[in-house]
């Protein structure tokens, strides 16, 4: 798809993906409508429109449907949203658990079912920032995860459900990337797997490349790549590999003490 000259909806604007996702769009000559719970906050620049929306919301269907009567033209949806904690499975909320499956993949599932009747007709780009972990299973990260392997297999199923429209459906999936998604525990934790940690500009440009070269998937970041193919056919590798990994693991999950 084209960028310049394009109107998009970009979830999770406000965030350190996004950011450098609407910075690159506004560069490119795009029209953004920023969505977020806290639309004040994001400042008022040209080519740039700051929405309320609460990807969490029981009525989100219905808050699609208000802002589409304000901004009819939207030509595509950039799904780059998320929340995410590191955490094991037992120490997480109900709360947290709800909201992680709300924004993580229930929202991306309102969103394309919002909007996909009218790209049909008109032409249209679903764009979703899945995970590396939405291929490869993390302790640590169960919950996250579990709505990330969702997020790609929805979107699988999309391309192949609109395969015979005018709608492009796009999953890009980045490795760790230095946003304030990851606390610095996380940040120590990568630090001590020796995990590679991209910017968010690269992800951006990533992502921007994905829906103008009309790629179906996209995953980031080398050896992650590879480690996503090999858990695919051989899964005893990796948990062969994650165990030895564990103990590491395990320490941060405890506050980064040693147990
Ligand atoms: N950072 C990483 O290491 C990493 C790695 C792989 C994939 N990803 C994925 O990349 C995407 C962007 O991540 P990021 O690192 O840029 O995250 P981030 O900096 O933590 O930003 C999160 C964004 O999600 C929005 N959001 C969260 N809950 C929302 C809700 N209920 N309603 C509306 N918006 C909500 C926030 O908007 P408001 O607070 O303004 O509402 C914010 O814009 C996510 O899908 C994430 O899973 C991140």
């Amino acid at each position: 798809m084209r960028l310049h000259d394009r109107v998009f909806l970009l979830l999770g604007g406000t965030g350190g993906i996004g950011k450098a996702l609407l910075d690159a769009l506004v560069q490119v000559g795009s029209h953004v409508i920023v969505a977020s719970r806290h639309p004040e906050l994001v400042g008022h620049r040209e080519n740039m429109s700051p929405v309320h929306l609460d990807l969490a919301a029981a009525d989100l269907d219905q808050q699609l449907v208000r802002l589409t009567e304000a901004y009819p033209d939207i030509d595509g949806v950039i799904h780059c949203a998320g929340q995410n904690r590191f955490s094991g499975l037992a120490k997480m909320s109900v709360g947290e658990l709800d909201a992680q499956l709300a924004v993580n993949l229930r929202s991306a599932m309102l969103v394309a079912r919002h909007f996909a009747p009218q790209f049909e007709k008109a032409g249209g780009a679903l764009v979703f920032v899945g995970s590396t972990f939405g291929s490869i299973g993390f302790p640590g990260y169960t919950a996250y995860c579990a709505t990330k392997f969702g997020l790609r297999g929805f979107t699988e199923a999309l391309r192949r459900e609109l395969a015979d429209t005018a709608v492009q459906v796009v999953y890009v999936a980045p490795r760790a990337t230095a946003t304030e998604m990851n606390p610095e525990v996380v940040n120590e934790l990568n630090r001590a797997l020796g995990n590679s940690v991209d910017a968010p500009e690269t992800v951006a440009s990533e992502i921007l490349k994905a829906m103008e070269n009309g790629d179906r998937r996209r995953f980031l970041g080398w050896p992650e790549k590879l480690f996503v193919v090999i858990n695919g056919i051989l899964p005893r590798l990796v948990d062969k590999a994650m165990l030895k990994k564990l103990p590491v693991i395990q320490r941060f999950l405890n506050g980064g003490r040693l147990l």
